[in-house]
């Protein structure tokens, strides 16, 4: 029988690109979103992928909507922590409320999403857990204290996970990806993005898919040995 794979964040971004390069790998995929209705039917309707509807930064949301996803499609093997926000704005300028979004949003919805499964993958012996990182949690990044302190704290999150879980069948890696061309990158001002371009020496931001590919990988049963690592997505931009 298919797994289940579940992806927050998964109907938009690079989200989207994970949630259906998993469904074509043979996963049962469920997609979470958190706001617009309207855009979930429609990735519903074009990919036959089923969405859901939560906060990541709500414990109790996240586990009541995991319940239901487990009772529609089966019990999540496959965890893709995805779901993410920018607050950007220089340290000087940044308010605790810019720092306090992000934070729940990137680092306690990881925990948010993941604690609710962790039991049952621990029952049954396998568990993958994929947390999307990003370039910026390993190099920081101007305007991004917020984020970045969030994004280097997923990857504390995985090399735990991947301690305890390890004699259970369950692998947690984290992903960072560098700048994709996405809405969260071309948000960035025309003039500071095509400095960060400049700085990529593939010359080009990345594709959804590239990072997309990542995950299938470190999904498949035979990833078992793959644990606790960190892949670098980013053009050459910047090496550990
Ligand atoms: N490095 C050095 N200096 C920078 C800079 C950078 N990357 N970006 C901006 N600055 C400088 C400007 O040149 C300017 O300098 P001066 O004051 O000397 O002219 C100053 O910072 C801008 O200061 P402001 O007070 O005007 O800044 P602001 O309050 O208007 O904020 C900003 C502007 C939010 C920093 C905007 O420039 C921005 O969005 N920068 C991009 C931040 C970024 O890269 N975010 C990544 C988003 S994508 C992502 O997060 C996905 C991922 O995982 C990769």
């Amino acid at each position: 029988m298919a797994r289940t794979a579940l992806v927050t964040g998964g109907t938009r971004g690079i989200g989207a690109a994970i949630s259906k390069t998993l469904r074509d790998a043979g996963f049962t995929v469920a997609a979470t979103y958190a706001g617009n209705d309207e855009a979930a039917a429609k990735f519903t309707d074009e990919t036959g992928i089923k969405t859901y509807k939560w906060n990541v930064a709500d414990y109790d949301d996240s586990k009541a909507g995991i319940e239901k996803v487990e009772s529609e499609l089966g019990p999540v093997e496959v965890i893709v922590a995805n779901a993410g926000i920018t607050r950007d704005a220089p340290f000087h300028k940044m308010t605790p409320d810019q720092w306090q979004q992000v934070i729940d949003t990137n680092l306690t919805g990881v925990f948010n999403t993941v604690h609710p499964i962790w039991p049952g993958m621990r029952e049954r012996g396998f568990g993958r857990v994929i947390v999307i990182s990003s370039i910026n949690g390993q190099k920081g990044q101007f305007a991004q204290a917020n984020y970045a302190a969030t994004k280097a704290g997923d990857l504390g999150i995985v090399k735990t996970l991947a301690q305890e879980g390890a004699s259970k069948g369950i692998t947690a890696n984290a992903i960072c990806p560098g700048y994709i061309a996405t809405e969260m990158v071309m948000a960035v001002p025309e003039k500071v993005r095509d400095s960060i371009v400049a700085q990529i020496p593939t010359g080009r931001l990345g594709e959804p898919e590239e990072i997309a590919r990542c995950v299938a990988f470190l999904a498949a049963d035979d990833a078992g040995f793959i644990n606790g690592s960190t892949i670098s997505a980013n053009g050459g931009q910047f090496f550990v």
